[in-house]
């Protein structure tokens, strides 16, 4: 144990990280430095106190007591403080409901999100994305962090609303959805609620961000009111869901959810799969396996479902990625009573937190984890400890669209190693910046027109 750490007498409360300052608490590296602040936690100790401003906020490192937190002990838990932030997107939406209208909800949605009805949406997901790809010209320089989101983001609206927003109007609902889960990740680092009212000009950006989303979304609910028998997804259900009394969900629960989805379903795939293509950049070997594996597999022609599961290095680089390069480097949670997470007590109300990066990145649960290994996800090698890859998190919580999210990062990177090489620019360096999510400090990447490893025909 570090020599600095504040310790206390009692053994069920965690000991406090060094560096604490007067008021502030562990501000500076929490704002400065976050990444290598929540990894260096771990060597403190399975459970660590650090101050956030005025707060005190319990960190969760081993790998053991989260699985506990988030299953097990998942009823003595809310969402916590990024929860309460993200009720930006709406207050009603699945990610940030609780307790009874949290299950209610999540059994409204989960038939959509089955691994069986995600199979089914692989050719819309396919028709959404294959312009995009098909449209980029040889040695174009492409932002990945924006390009794959808006990929992500219209596979989401197509998929789920049967809506293809043309590419202004896309990139107009990205950048709103960033601008809010900014201005929700700022909030929990610096939880001070009387700043959140004053007039400022991230305060106004951020309302006008709020209205975009909302009158987009309300729009695309309009035209299916108006025409209400066209499609059958996620929007239909929605508008057809009726309560034990026949009511239908109020207007503003329909959009909160929709806009709520929109969100957690664009940013995070849209990063992995930047992360995934840097990598591959930086190694031409890891590259040449993927262009053999998709150009055998596909050979037949446009992928279909059944060249998903058969796409298993694509798989395994998707892994990698999900592992070294997690979009999230902090989760909340808070205590609604008293419990206890092994060794320690946590009081009810007590802020808790966990990072999947740092997670991810532990030494005494990975073999040299700072290196970007697909192979460590062979079936013939040891696998990580229960609780130790939890990329979509666990429990009653989890993530509602982890095969939606396997699936269209699979497609979505056959699709383009299919057809192009994207290469890095010379000269440039890129390092993990975590805001929102932990995204490449230098997302760009040039286009090359690839040779065939094998005869395809063409699609
Ligand atoms: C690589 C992509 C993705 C990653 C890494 C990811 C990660 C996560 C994680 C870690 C959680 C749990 C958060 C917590 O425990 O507090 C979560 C929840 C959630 N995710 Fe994802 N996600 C991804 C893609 C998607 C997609 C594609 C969708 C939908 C289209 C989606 C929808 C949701 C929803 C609705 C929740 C809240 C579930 C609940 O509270 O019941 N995610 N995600």
């Amino acid at each position: 144990m570090s020599p600095d750490i504040e310790t206390t007498a009692h053994t069920d409360i965690p000991p406090t990280a060094p560096g604490r300052l007067p008021l502030i608490g562990h501000a500076v590296p929490l704002i400065r430095n976050r990444l290598k602040f929540v990894e260096r936690l771990r060597t403190y100790g399975p459970v660590v106190r650090i101050s956030v401003g005025p707060k005190k906020v319990t960190v969760v490192n081993s790998h053991e007591l989260i699985h506990e937190m988030l299953t097990s002990k998942s009823n003595s838990f809310s969402k916590g403080l990024l929860g309460e932030k993200l009720k930006l997107f709406g207050q009603s939406a699945l990610p940030v409901a609780e307790g009874s209208p949290h299950l209610r909800r999540r059994r409204l949605l989960q038939p959509a999100f089955h691994r069986e009805q995600v199979s089914r949406y692989v050719n819309t997901m396919r028709e959404t994305v294959e312009p995009s790809i098909t449209a980029w010209r040889e040695g174009e320089p492409l932002d990945l962090k924006t390009e794959m989101g808006l990929m992500a983001q219209n596979v989401a609206m197509s998929v789920l609303c049967s809506f293809r927003a043309e590419q202004e109007r896309a990139r107009a609902i990205l950048d709103a959805v960033d601008t809010v889960f900014t201005a929700a990740i700022w909030r929990t680092m610096v939880p001070v609620t009387s700043l959140e009212r004053l007039p400022t000009r991230s305060n106004r950006h951020l309302k006008a961000a709020r209205s975009l989303l909302r009158s987009e979304v309300a729009d695309i609910i309009a035209q299916r009111r108006a025409d209400p028998d066209t499609h059958n997804d996620l929007v239909t259900l929605l508008l057809q869901t009726r309560d034990e009394t026949g009511a239908p969900l109020p207007d503003n629960e329909i959009l909160s959810e929709i806009i709520g989805l929109l969100a957690a379903g664009s940013e995070t795939t849209g990063v992995m799969l930047a992360w995934l293509f840097h990598e591959l950049g930086h190694a031409p070997e890891l590259e040449h396996r993927l262009h053999s594996e998709v150009d055998s597999v596909l050979k037949q022609g446009p992928i279909t479902a059944e060249h998903i599961p058969q796409l298993t290095f694509t798989r395994q680089l998707v892994s990698e990625t999900l592992r070294l390069h997690h979009a999230g480097w902090l989760v909340t949670r808070q205590a609604t009573e008293p419990v206890r997470l092994g060794q320690i007590s946590l009081p009810a109300g007590e802020q808790v937190l966990w990072s999947p990066y740092a997670l991810h990145r532990d030494p005494a649960l990975y073999p040299d984890p700072l290196r970007f290994d697909p192979d460590r996800w062979l079936p013939e090698r040891p696998q990580p400890p229960r609780g130790a890859f939890i990329p979509f998190g666990s429990g009653k919580r989890m993530c509602i669209g982890d095969a939606f999210a396997w699936t269209e990062a699979t497609l979505i990177t056959a699709l383009i190693a299919s057809r192009w090489r994207l290469r890095p620019i010379p000269g440039t360096t890129t390092k993990p910046i975590g805001l929102l999510t932990v995204h490449p400090s230098n997302p760009h990447m040039t286009t090359e027109t690839r040779q065939q490893t094998t005869t395809r025909t063409p699609q």
